[in-house]
Parts: C-alpha cells; sequence; structure tokens
C-alpha cells in the first residue's frame, strides 16, 4: 500500500461539509425497518435457493447440543487476524474449563521473526504448516497416547456437504493467502498435521464463528436461536427450524456482511472502490471493525479536500491507509471535553491534522454517526432474522448472543443497538436480551467436535 503524503499545512475543515456528512451517515426509524424487511425477504429468498438473494445461507450441518457433551477437544479459531489454538474439556451440563490456549498473529513485523501468511505473499501450504505447529505446541505436555478430536472455527463464507470439512468460497477482511480459497480447509489442516508428524489430532469439525458462538450459548444457556459476531467482520446465523419440511432443525450460516440490499452513501462506495473485493461483503463494509476507522478516514479526507469525489480519483491514487483505527474512534467518541484534546491529539498524531477544539468535536460527530449507523444497521438484521423465526406467531423470548470486541469495546454500540431494537420491535424488545460472549468461537469449536459423532443424520 502506497501512502500518500500528508498535507497539513493550509489545510481546512469544512464544518458544512462534515454537517452533510453526518446526514449521509443517519438512518431514520422508516428507513431502517425498510431495511430490516429487505434483509427478511432476502433470507427468505435465500432459503428458497433462489439466485437473487444476497445472502449465502450456508448450511453447517449442525444443530444446537444438549449441554450434556463432555471430553478434552482442541478447537482452532481461525478468525482474521490471530490463530488461536485451544484445548478445552467439557463437563457436561453447560460445564467447561479451558486448559490450555496459544493465540498467533497471522501476520509480525518484528525484527528476527517477521512473517505475514495473510497477505497475498503468504501460501496455503504456509499458512496451515504454521497452524499445525501450533497445536503440536499445544499439546507437547500431554502423554504422548492421548488422541483428540479437533473442532475448527473458520470465520469465512464456507460450502459445506458435511460438518467435517468445507470449502472455502471467497476471503473476506482482506485476507488473501494463496492458495486456500476453492480448498477444503479442513483437508489443508489435516495435510500439514500430517507434514509435521501431529498423527493424534484428527480435524473432525468445521463451523463458522456464528455457529460456534451460537453453540457456545446453547450448551450453557439454552434459549438462544441467532448467534452473531460483531468485531473485525459482522455476521449472523440462526437456527433455522425448517417447518414443515423433511429436515431436520440445522444452524444457518447467513453470511449476512453479504446483504447488499442497501442505499451506500459515495463514501460507503469509495471505500467499497478500494477494497480487495469491490462489490462483496457491502454490508460488512459498513458495520463491522475492520472497516469503520477507514470510513472516518475517508471522510475526514473528503471534509478536508484532501480527497475528492467529483474528481473521481481512482482507488489507488487515493491510496490511504486506515491510519485511525477502530481504538482511536472509540477514544475520539468519549473525548467529551470542552477542548477536545484527546481528539485534537490523536488527528495530530494520526493524520499530521491542527484542529481547533470546535473542529475536533465535529470530528467527534462524524466518528458518533459512523458508529451509530453500524449498530442501527446490525439492530435491522437482527429484526429481520426474528420476524422471519416467528411468523404469524408472537415473538418468542431468548437471547441473541454476540461475540466481538467492536460490540464489547466501542462506545455507542450497545445502547445504539438496544434503541434500534426497541424502534422496531415495540414491545416486544422486552423479550430480546443481548447476550455477550467473548470465548464462544473458540469453545464452540469444542463442542462442535464433540457433537461431530451424534450429528443428525437425513439432513438434506
Ligand atoms: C465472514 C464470515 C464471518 C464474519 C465474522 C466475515 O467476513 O465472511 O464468515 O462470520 O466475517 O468473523
Amino acid at each position: 500500500m502506497r501512502y500518500e503524503p500528508l498535507i497539513p499545512e493550509g489545510l481546512v475543515y469544512n464544518q458544512a461539509k462534515a454537517a452533510k456528512i453526518i446526514a449521509e451517515f443517519t438512518l431514520g426509524r422508516d428507513r431502517l425497518a425498510m431495511i430490516a424487511a429487505d434483509f427478511r425477504h432476502d433470507l427468505v429468498r435465500g432459503l428458497r435457493g433462489e439466485a437473487d438473494s444476497s445472502m449465502r445461507m450456508l448450511k453447517s450441518y449442525i444443530a444446537l447440543p444438549t449441554g450434556k457433551e463432555r471430553g478434552d477437544y482442541i478447537a482452532v479459531d481461525f478468525g482474521g487476524s490471530n490463530i488461536r489454538v485451544l484445548l478445552y474439556r467439557l463437563h457436561g451440563d453447560g460445564e467447561y474449563e479451558l486448559l490450555r490456549k496459544i493465540a498467533r498473529p497471522l501476520q509480525s513485523s518484528e525484527t528476527n521473526n517477521s512473517y505475514d501468511y495473510s497477505g497475498t505473499t503468504g501460501s496455503a501450504e504456509e499458512l496451515f504448516t504454521f497452524i499445525a505447529n501450533l497445536i503440536g505446541e499445544l499439546i507437547a505436555t500431554e502423554p504422548a497416547d492421548r488422541e483428540y478430536l479437533l473442532g475448527h472455527t473458520f470465520s469465512f463464507p464456507t460450502e459445506q456437504h458435511s460438518l467435517a470439512d468445507a470449502r472455502l468460497i471467497t476471503w473476506t477482511k482482506e485476507i488473501a493467502t494463496r492458495g486456500v480459497e476453492g480448498e477444503y480447509v479442513n483437508r489443508l489442516l489435516a495435510e500439514a498435521l500430517e507434514r509435521q508428524h501431529i498423527k493424534r489430532v484428527r480435524p473432525v469439525a468445521i463451523i463458522n464463528d456464528t455457529v460456534a458462538v451460537l453453540l457456545s450459548a446453547a450448551y450453557q444457556h439454552g434459549n438462544t436461536y441467532i448467534g452473531s459476531i460483531y468485531a473485525t467482520g459482522y455476521n449472523t446465523c440462526y437456527l433455522e427450524p425448517f417447518g414443515g419440511q423433511a429436515c431436520s432443525p440445522m444452524i444457518l450460516n447467513l453470511e449476512a456482511g453479504h446483504f447488499s440490499k442497501l442505499t451506500p452513501n459515495y463514501i460507503d462506495s469509495l471505500l467499497d472502490r478500494r477494497s480487495e473485493k469491490p462489490n462483496e461483503q457491502r454490508l460488512e463494509k459498513m458495520v463491522s471493525g475492520r472497516y469503520l476507522g477507514e470510513l472516518l478516514e475517508l471522510s475526514l479526507r473528503l471534509i478536508t479536500d484532501q480527497l475528492s469525489v467529483e474528481h473521481n480519483q481512482s482507488p489507488l491514487d487515493i491510496a490511504i491507509t486506515s491510519r485511525l483505527d477502530t481504538v482511536a474512534m472509540g477514544k475520539i467518541i468519549e473525548d467529551t471535553s470542552a477542548e477536545c484534546e484527546i481528539i485534537r491529539e490523536i488527528l495530530r498524531q494520526k493524520l499530521g491534522y491542527e484542529l481547533t477544539a470546535s473542529e475536533a468535536a465535529s470530528v467527534r460527530e462524524v466518528a458518533r454517526a459512523i458508529v451509530t449507523r453500524s449498530a442501527r444497521l446490525v439492530a435491522a438484521s437482527y429484526v429481520g432474522i426474528i420476524w422471519q423465526l416467528a411468523g404469524n406467531n408472537p415473538v418468542r423470548e431468548q437471547s441473541i448472543v454476540i461475540d466481538g470486541s467492536l460490540y464489547a469495546n466501542m462506545p455507542l454500540i450497545k445502547q445504539s443497538l438496544t434503541w434500534a431494537l426497541g424502534e422496531l420491535l415495540g414491545e416486544d424488545s422486552d423479550k430480546v436480551t443481548l447476550r455477550l460472549d467473548n470465548e464462544g468461537s473458540g469453545l464452540g469449536g469444542a463442542i462442535a467436535a464433540a457433537m461431530s459423532a451424534g450429528v443428525p443424520t437425513g439432513i438434506s
């Protein structure tokens, strides 16, 4: 990625443009209700297998656990920027212990240890050897004769015909490792384990992270049918009862981040054009942590005339890297002091901007608008699913389980989401509890491994 030189001298912060951009990111109740209804329609189209649905509605070949699953299992949690390998002991009755865990980034620029398995320079073989070695490290101190089943939480869209393996449809979240798209992922992992002479670990299940989170919540608490990730990426799954059809209930991974019946504004379009995969993951690019900082940065470049939509600069000419991340954005939103010193310092350091207090306050409002829109769009997607599950019946009491740093840590998200659910569901919103579960993506992998022997058959 090229850096364009910063041109802070003579930079003008145009408050009128800022107000216009804030309006672009503001979504009223009526528009939101339409988005929720469109989301439901698209979901139904996807269920019927119609080609014009923008959601993939991927089968997971697993339903909910009983809570009685027991034993020691390995989970691999492949989320996006990090790999985690974990050893769990399931006690049954919704109880579990995390016995050991190793986490490593997919990319490191440390001196003497620099590598990148997530960019175009990384190959499938290197990536999976890296993971196999972590698994080897995880069980190195365990008795040599112990064998393990492994559940793989793989947080990307995959096509699946059984619980045991899945083919990667496409990378998302800007991952670009060569040689994995189109391949069976657990086969790549099993081959790497073989290459590294780790013969006592058998990958038996592969699930999306949304599915993992739902399994984890259902194992521990019950009463949960919708699982969601709201972090670097965004996606949701639910338990489809297949009422009246000859199929057993099964969790469907919507790949909700790919939902596209939306009206992106010109900043969304700009971001999309410069992304690894233009036109894909349109909802995810409007809501998830991977992109929010970039939306703010593009907005600020437009407000300060460092970028112009009118001149239609090509994505390469723009060449802005996301110097503003979600952590910076959170701090910007939290600084409500009169002088806005924290905001001004962040923008000085990251973008070289010297702003007055009132300009900095305006930056905060832009950030608030972007984050609030994110939460409202996510709420609309949940409501689309709640409506679908209820059909003509009353909405039932339920929890939605959410895993993710953005939901957990970004100011405004929880309250905006709850507020939007109230706007869309009215009194029924009292029946819906949002539950945070940051352990689910690992634990769910272990539960899926435990369930692998007893997955329902007859699933079509
Ligand atoms: C992927 C989903 C995943 C989500 C959250 C998206 O980019 O397409 O499969 O569930 O990120 O990690």
